[in-house]
């Protein structure tokens, strides 16, 4: 069975216990509401334990996760019976092979009248024993469990290869379907729920084969973690991350050698160029399950702020209310990476030039939402402490409000650090000596280049 299927089938009958619980609450276990739902993961779990002997789902942090790979596209049941278990306090659920219909039912009745809180998964499995229950265990959360980095690495790894493969069929001729792209954007938009600096890391690390698709998924998780600051309901949220995604994808019309070139484009090159938005906004309008929302912000990325961008708008012509997000996002993603016509900039240079684009090509409102997010110190900006140590800010203070994690790179002679090490400015613990760390002004990072590169792998390996 594909991942893909298998996540599916998980989510389905997951859903199917959730509203067989549901029912519960209203009508008793021999009811067709309560009972066909269960006869339906009793089947699902058959098509599942085909070529499996058990099927382990785990709760961390409100999260339902399988095989290390988190499910993100919970809707109310699914939430209610993962609620359900993490009140009970099960970490870790396994099907067995060997479950029968009544053990299912059984552990349905339980889930419903069990009313004892933060339970150990002995205590849980002694009284799932007494309700009858057989063939499911319940065990504590191991240490190996992937972590965070690596789930954010996985969606990462995941989201370009959706736009590659939307790329290529549109350079094939075929119209791709839009629901690989929407699903990947749900999950990055959890995982940034769920930790943000681990997901907005990724987009900081610029070593790519292929520019455009690794461009294309930064500016889904920039727009999205802008999305999620300026806190636009869920369905629009996601259509400016579907957006993000594939914002550039009418470049699949213009010649390869041309999006790749090196050098800085002649005036007939950049009028072809200019005409990938447009290409971008019939190609979405044709793809299925794509909102017409995503096709118009798709449409309207380059026409800046002032109307002054391309395709050139009509006098009075308005654009769609959330347009303004994602040319933030690509702007940022831009002057960040090394082009080979461009040196890189550090976040902190970045978003001071945005600041200047203000008002002109950007929208000042966007600019200063997106300078908020990533603080004084954005995650990447090399920094000096007042130990005269340098470091990197890899992380943001919980609230916004507190002082950022700094990965402290040089010692105060200017040495690299054979281990560099991560301590966090808010915490008081967090002092070299009995001096507490702060950061006193960020640093030129083209000094330090190679060791600051080095720096951000280690955040993703470490802490
Ligand atoms: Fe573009
Ligand atoms: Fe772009």
């Amino acid at each position: 069975m594909e991942r893909r299927d298998q996540e599916l089938l998980i989510t389905s009958l997951i859903r199917a216990l959730g509203t067989s619980l549901k029912n519960r609450a209203l009508y008793p276990l021999a009811h067709p509401l309560v009972r066909s739902p269960i006869e339906k993961v009793y089947k699902d779990l058959r098509v599942f334990f085909a070529d499996r002997s058990e099927l382990a789902l785990v709760v961390t942090d409100g999260t339902l996760v399988f095989e290390g790979f988190p499910i993100f596209n919970l809707t109310s049941p699914l939430e209610s019976f993962v609620d359900r278990l993490t009140r009970i306090g099960a970490p870790a659920v396994i099907f067995e092979k060997d479950l029968t219909l009544e053990d299912l039912e059984n552990f349905v009745r339980f889930l419903h009248i069990t009313k004892e809180q933060g339970l150990s998964p002995g205590e849980i499995q002694k009284l799932l024993a007494d309700a009858g229950v057989g063939h499911i265990r319940v065990k504590p959360i191991e240490d190996t469990d992937k972590d965070d980095k690596d789930i954010a690495n996985e969606i990462y790894g995941n989201a370009v290869t959706v736009v590659s493969s939307v790329m290529r069929d549109v350079r094939l001729g075929r119209i791709p379907s839009g629901t690989e792209s929407e699903r990947v954007t749900r999950d990055i938009s959890g995982m940034l729920k769920r930790n943000r600096d681990a997901m907005l890391a990724l987009t900081l690390i610029k070593n790519y084969d292929e520019y455009t698709y690794n461009h294309s998924v930064n500016v889904a998780i920039i727009s999205l973690a802008l999305a999620d600051v300026l806190h636009l309901p869920g369905q629009d949220k996601i259509n400016v991350g579907v957006a993000g995604l594939l914002h550039d994808v009418g470049k699949t019309q213009l010649a390869l050698d041309l999006i790749r070139k090196p050098s800085t484009l002649t005036v007939e090159e950049f009028e072809e160029i200019k005409k990938h938005p447009q290409e971008g906004f019939v190609l979405l309008g044709k793809m299925s399950h794509i909102r017409p929302d995503s096709a118009y912000m798709v449409l309207e990325h380059h026409m800046r702020f002032d109307l002054s961008g391309y395709p050139p708008p009509e006098p009075g012509y308005r654009v769609h209310a959330h347009s303004n997000i994602i040319p933030v996002a690509d702007c940022y993603d831009a002057l960040t990476t090394m082009r080979s016509y461009q040196k890189a900039r550090y976040p902190n240079q970045s978003l001071e030039i945005m600041t200047k684009l203000s008002g002109k090509s950007l929208d000042p409102y966007i600019v200063a939402a997106f300078a908020k997010t990533m603080g004084i110190y954005p995650v990447g900006t090399m920094v000096r402490l007042n130990t005269l140590e340098i470091g990197m800010v890899v992380g943001q203070g919980e609230t916004g409000e507190e002082p950022p994690k700094v990965m402290v790179l040089f010692d105060r002679d200017g040495n690299p650090l054979a281990r560099p090490e991560q301590v966090d400015l808010g915490d008081p613990e967090g002092t070299a000596g009995d001096r507490r760390r702060a950061i006193v002004g960020t640093v030129n990072p083209n000094l330090y280049t190679e060791v600051a590169a080095g720096a951000l792998y280690l955040t993703m390996e470490t802490a």
